[in-house]
Parts: structure tokens; sequence; C-alpha cells
């Protein structure tokens, strides 16, 4: 392994300092001590400039109310300009203390009780409860599997069905990259998105939290590039899942439309949300100084890409080829398990991993592993499912 790649290869322990991921399991799942393949967070230390940061802001000893200088906007305009090559309105940029909360107060601001709402499933469970919990409608425009090989599927858009369901939406959210299936949508396929949100007046809004994590030969393409073209465009971005600060609730929310900002601006400063100091600094340091690291991340989990395909190929099990994110969704229903054994034997044996119909409740016998960790931790727990598939035979 190259130098360079060594902190994302020794990964770090994170055992006994709460994190969801290593100590909830036996509130979670009735174990403790297990390999955690789950949960979109990494085991490796963030970008060096943004921990320098951190304890840069930290020696100050004070941690009180903090305002938003008009420089942060910049510095998120100038990242999304320099990495994904749109420009967006420095004075349309939200901060709010997570994507979820947006997403859920973006149905709530510009849709009506009993409007529709489309997501394209499997999808990131949360997409379902920011529809529903809001009293609104879900339409499921499902994507549609394409095998490649024997090793490798992927998902495509059913165009025929989504302008069906778009015309009695009122809005579209859509996962961009996409959470679980990995991937990034092409240029061509976001353009007829954004011709039939425009044609039938949908707004869209594109969850693009996983934007900067884009396997090596691929791109992300935002739905800023078409803000020009149509004005009802919501982009959710955050350094969160790039950089692993996650829990330093920070994201940012950029709306083109004017009127639209106006609602959504409102809503948040209505609740008087106070920012998060350390998620402030850890933002600015990340799309600051950060671009360097983003790139040996993005190599670091192709090579984790690898082990996985050669695992599934061992196996005879199928894996969406992963473009993007750290998140691989691989068909283990050749097993013939109902999701709930499946999930079991994989907690016997000791790795954590998520459901697939968390995702979609069709997903029996698929599974989402994590790669955002070292090395020895994703042998360990592919370790753990081959024991787990042996001890069937
Ligand atoms: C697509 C997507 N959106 C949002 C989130 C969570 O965002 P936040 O923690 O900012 O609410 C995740 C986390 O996995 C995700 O995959």
């Amino acid at each position: 392994m190259k130098k360079e790649l060594m902190s994302f290869y020794n990964g770090v322990n994170r055992k006994g300092i709460d994190a969801i991921k290593w100590d909830a399991g036996m509130m979670r799942v009735g174990k403790a001590d297990l390999i955690p393949l789950w949960v979109a967070d990494s085991d490796y230390e963030t970008c060096p400039e943004v921990k320098e940061a951190l304890i840069e802001r930290t020696k100050n000893g004070t941690f009180g109310y903090t305002y938003t200088n008009p420089n942060y906007y910049k510095i998120i305009a100038n990242w999304f300009k320099t990495r994904h090559g749109f420009n967006i309105n420095e004075n349309h940029i939200i901060i709010t203390p997570g994507v979820v909360n947006a997403l859920y107060f973006l149905v709530h601001s510009f849709t009506k009780p009993q409007d529709k709402v489309v997501i394209n499933t499997p999808v990131y469970n949360p997409f379902y409860e920011v529809v529903k919990n809001n009293g609104r409608v879900l339409l499921e425009n499902k994507l549609v599997r394409v095998e490649i090989d024997d090793t490798l599927f992927t998902y495509k858009i059913d165009f025929d069905d989504l302008e069906e369901k778009l015309k009695e939406a009122k809005m579209y959210i859509l996962c961009n990259p996409h959470n679980p299936v990995g991937r990034c949508f092409t240029y061509e396929e976001l353009d007829r998105i954004v011709s039939l949100c425009k044609k039938y007046d949908v707004i869209l809004v594109s969850d693009e939290i996983h934007c900067d994590l884009i396997m090596e030969g691929f791109k992300h393409c935002s739905v800023g590039n078409f803000f020009d073209k149509y004005e009802n465009l919501v982009i959710c971005t955050a350094p969160s899942k790039t950089f692993n600060v996650a829990g330093l609730s920070n994201s940012n929310i950029i709306v083109n439309c004017d009127e639209l900002y106006r609602v959504f601006k409102k809503v948040y400063d209505d609740m008087e949300i106070e920012l998060n100091v350390y998620g402030y600094e850890a933002c600015k340091a990340a799309y600051i100084k950060g671009a360097y690291w983003v790139d040996l991340q993005n190599r670091y989990l192709t090579l984790q890409r690898e082990i996985v395909y050669e695992f599934v190929k061992k196996h005879g099990f199928k894996v969406s080829k992963l473009e993007a994110t750290y998140l691989m969704w691989i068909d283990m229903s050749k097993l013939g398990l109902k999701q709930d054994e499946l999930f079991k034997g994989l907690i016997d044996n000791g790795v954590w991993v998520n459901k697939g119909t968390m995702y979609d409740s069709s997903c029996e016998g698929y599974i989402r592993i994590n790669v955002a960790c070292g090395r020895r931790q994703l042998l360990d727990g592919l370790k753990c499912i081959e024991n787990f598939i042996d001890s069937l035979k």
C-alpha cells in the first residue's frame, strides 16, 4: 500500500467512544464486539487539516455563540465551483444541522398534506420517512436492475414510469450519488430528469451528500449544472460523509430559486438553531484544505471496492457496481434465506451489516456494507460473512 494511503489502510478502532457503529451493538442487536460494516461513517481519521483546525479552535477554550462569517459562503461556493464545476449564488446557502432534517423541512415547506412526492427505490430509508411523517403521499419510481456480468449489476431509471409519476407529483427527492445502489447519475440522465421536472412543474431536491466520494473513472454530475435550465432545484450537501464529521451537525442546503430560498430560510430562521461551532470550523478547513485528501480517499475506496468484488465473485454472489459512495449493495439472495435469518446469521458470526429491506421491503437477501474502514476491518468482516456461508453447507 502506498505511503500516502496508510492512514486509511490502518483505520482507527473507535470502540469506547460511544460511536453508534461500534458501541451500540448490545443495545441495537443484542450483541457487543461486532465488526461494524454498517452505518455511513468512516473508521479512519478525518483529514489532518480538519483535525488540526478543531484542535486549534479548542485551544481558545470558549465555545459560545458563533455567527456565520460571509467568507464561509464563499468557501462553500468555491468548493462546488472548483470540484464540481458550477456556480452557486452565495446568498442562497442555508446551513442546517443535517441533511435528513433539511429533507424533512423541504417537504414540509414546499408541499401540502396529501401532495405527492417521488423517490427512486431502493433508497436510503429516511427518504420514506420524511415524506410519510409529513403526511404527504409517496410515489415510488423503482430503479431497474440491469445485469452487467456474473458478478456485477447496476441500476437504471425507468423514465416512462418516472414521467407518469411526475405528472401528479409536487416534489421529487433524488439521491445522487445513490445510497445504497452506488450509482452516480450521468449528465444525460440528469438532463432528462431536470427536463421532466420542468415540464411538470415539480420541485427537484437532490441529496448530494455523497458527491465527493467518487470511484476512480467516474465523475459526479450535480443538478447544479442545470441551475440555468430550471429554477426549482435544491441541492443538499455536507462535508459529513466525505470528511467523517457526521457527528458535528453541519450541512449546506443550496436553493436555486429566490422564492423557495426565502421560504426555506424563514423556516430555519424561525427555529433559531445555533451554529455548531465545531461543524462550522470543520467545514471551512475541509473545503479550504481537504481536496487532496478527498482524492486520496477515493483512491483507497476504489481499492477497497476491488476486495469486495473479489469476495463476491469467489462466493458466487452479485454486487451493484460501485461508482460512488462507500456503500456496497450485495445480493446474497441465492442463499434463499429470509432477511432476518440472514441478518441474525451474520450477527452470530460477528459482523454487523445493514439489511437490504431497510431500503426497499422487496430487497430480501440483500445487504449493504460500508467499506470506509481499515483494510483489516474489511477483511475480518468479510471473513465473518464467509464463516456464515460455510456454516450453511
Ligand atoms: C443519502 C443520504 N442522505 C443523508 C444522510 C444523512 O445525513 P445527515 O446525517 O446529515 O442527516 C445519509 C447518511 O447515510 C445519506 O446516505
